[in-house]
């Protein structure tokens, strides 16, 4: 049945909820106190990178189904049903910072003006949602409004299709009429075969904390294990897929890399210890997470470093500054761990990215490093090559052409996503993730070593 839905917050997650539910067929307002994203939106602009969104919200937009404010105290009149996701970012030691929560909670409470369904989309800590149940109960007239957690499991790059196609559904609710209510915003859009989970809100809010935490760890391990494949001269690759084969460990996330980046893991699994900490349990395990995990994020770096015998003086190719391929997001990227080392150790850097590039440049304040507008502006005459992120593109390089466009052999090719025996039959030293490094080939092999007593002689 057609809901009136208010949805607050239109970032990662929220413009991605309001988009869906319109497309599901219901009449949305999107609720945002930046007013200028407002603006923009009004306008079909999509404020971030996230494939198929912008035609989404275009159609919703000429359906008049969705209709962008920053009125929230209206927004929240209006809507029967209204979804909080705004952000809850690490605040200092990383513990979640619930101020923007809190903030539309006193919105709301201020202009319910009726028993609403309020839907927290946003990661909370577990106990948050009760809390807030509790404080409207404490503060409003209407005190059968109820408050439920329905976490999300968006992942940029792909949040449209896993709005529509999610594995599971997750309802954290007391009441149940409330979770039916919530449980049918989604159909018929979202199919009937989807398992639906019904619980209280604190398990929810555990479930969205777990998950992330379990594919955060999954990673971590997986780079832990690259790391001794390296020194055994074992090949990840081929770890993961005998590791994967077990049912009860699965094929996914088994893929090694530079670390896991993105607004999300590092920000869960810290808000998590912390969670534990108050309620005085020791996560250990999980905090070894964070720091096993930013510890891989220089390791391209290193290794280049290694194989060159120095960095200083040398052209640095970056592909990649996404924190993964098809999204523009930055945050948690192992290109500011790179770029880092390499300009601290004397290399002259020259980076691409197809989409983050303008986001890197926001965030990243250093000087000594460049972007390039095509990649092959980056590559051209470099030394050395990193590669960081699976962009699709980056898996078509051809290494003929690079050859020719590269002065230098060594690819350090953090995603294993080239295939190094075929480039070392054009000269090139290959180093992946978890994987033992293919030299190349000998007519090209004195390529460096040529570079080398150039750059000595200097
Ligand atoms: C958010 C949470 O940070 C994350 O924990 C959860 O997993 C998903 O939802 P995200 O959508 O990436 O993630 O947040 P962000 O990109 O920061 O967008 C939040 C939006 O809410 C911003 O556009 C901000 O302007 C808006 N906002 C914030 C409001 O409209 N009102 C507020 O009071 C505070
Ligand atoms: C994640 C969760 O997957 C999603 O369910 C949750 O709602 C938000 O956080 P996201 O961070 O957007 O989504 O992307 P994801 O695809 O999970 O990748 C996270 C990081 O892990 C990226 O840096 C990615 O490159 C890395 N990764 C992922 C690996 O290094 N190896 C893998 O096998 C998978």
């Amino acid at each position: 049945m057609k809901k009136k839905i208010t949805v607050i917050g239109t970032g990662y997650v929220g413009l991605v909820s309001a988009v869906g539910l319109a497309g599901i067929g219901h009449e949305v307002t999107a609720v945002d106190n930046n007013k200028t994203r407002i603006k923009d939106l009004k306008k079909g602009w999509v404020p971030f990178y996230e494939p198929g969104l912008k035609k989404k919200m275009k159609d919703a937009l000429r359906a008049g189904r969705i209709h962008f404010t920053s009125e929230s105290d209206l927004a929240v009149q209006s809507g029967e049903i209204i979804f909080i996701a705004v952000g809850t970012p690490s605040a200092a030691g990383g513990k979640a910072d619930l101020s923007q929560i809190n903030a539309v909670v006193d919105v709301i409470i201020e202009n319910l003006e009726s028993s609403k369904i309020i839907v927290i989309k946003s990661t909370v800590p577990p106990g948050t949602t009760d809390a807030i149940r509790e404080r409207m109960s404490a503060e409003l007239e209407y005190t059968d409004s109820d408050v439920v957690f329905c976490p999300e499991f968006l992942r940029e790059g792909t949040a449209v299709h896993d709005f529509f196609h999610p594995d599971r559904i997750v309802i954290g609710s007391d009441s149940k009429q409330a979770a039916r209510i919530v449980e049918n915003v989604f159909y018929p859009a979202i199919s009937r075969d989807i398992p639906v989970l019904n619980c209280s809100p604190v398990s929810a809010e555990l479930i969205k904390y777990g998950s992330n935490v379990m594919l955060a760890s999954r990673i971590a391990v997986i780079n832990e294990l690259a790391e001794l494949s390296e020194a055994v001269g074992g090949d990840i690759c081929q770890a993961a897929a005998g590791i994967g084969l077990d049912k009860r460990i699965g094929k996914d996330f088994l893929k090694a890399g530079p670390g896991f980046g993105g607004s999300c893991f590092g920000k869960d699994v810290a808000g998590i210890i912390k969670a534990g900490e108050y309620h005085g349990v020791n996560m250990q395990l999980v905090s070894t997470i964070l720091t096993t995990n930013d510890s891989q994020k220089m390791r391209p770096a290193r290794r280049l470093e290694t194989e060159l015998g120095s960095l200083k003086g040398r052209k640095v190719a970056v592909l990649g500054l996404a924190f993964k391929a098809d999204t523009d997001d930055v945050r948690g990227s192992a290109a500011f761990d790179v770029i880092d080392y390499l300009i601290e150790n004397g290399a002259q850097v020259k980076a691409h990215d197809p989409e983050a590039e303008y986001r890197f440049i926001i965030e990243y304040k250093k000087k000594g490093y460049s972007c390039c507008e095509k990649k092959e502006d980056a590559l051209s005459k470099a030394d050395a090559l990193i590669i960081l992120t699976d962009w699709e593109e980056y898996k078509e390089l051809e290494p003929e052409k690079l050859s020719q466009m590269m002065r230098g052999n060594t690819i350090v090719d953090s995603r294993n996503i080239l295939d190094h025996e075929l480039f070392s039959q054009y000269g090139f030293t290959c180093m992946g993730t978890g994987r033992r490094t293919v030299s190349s080939s000998v007519k090209n092999r004195g390529r460096n070593d040529l570079l080398n007593a150039a750059i000595v002689s200097v």
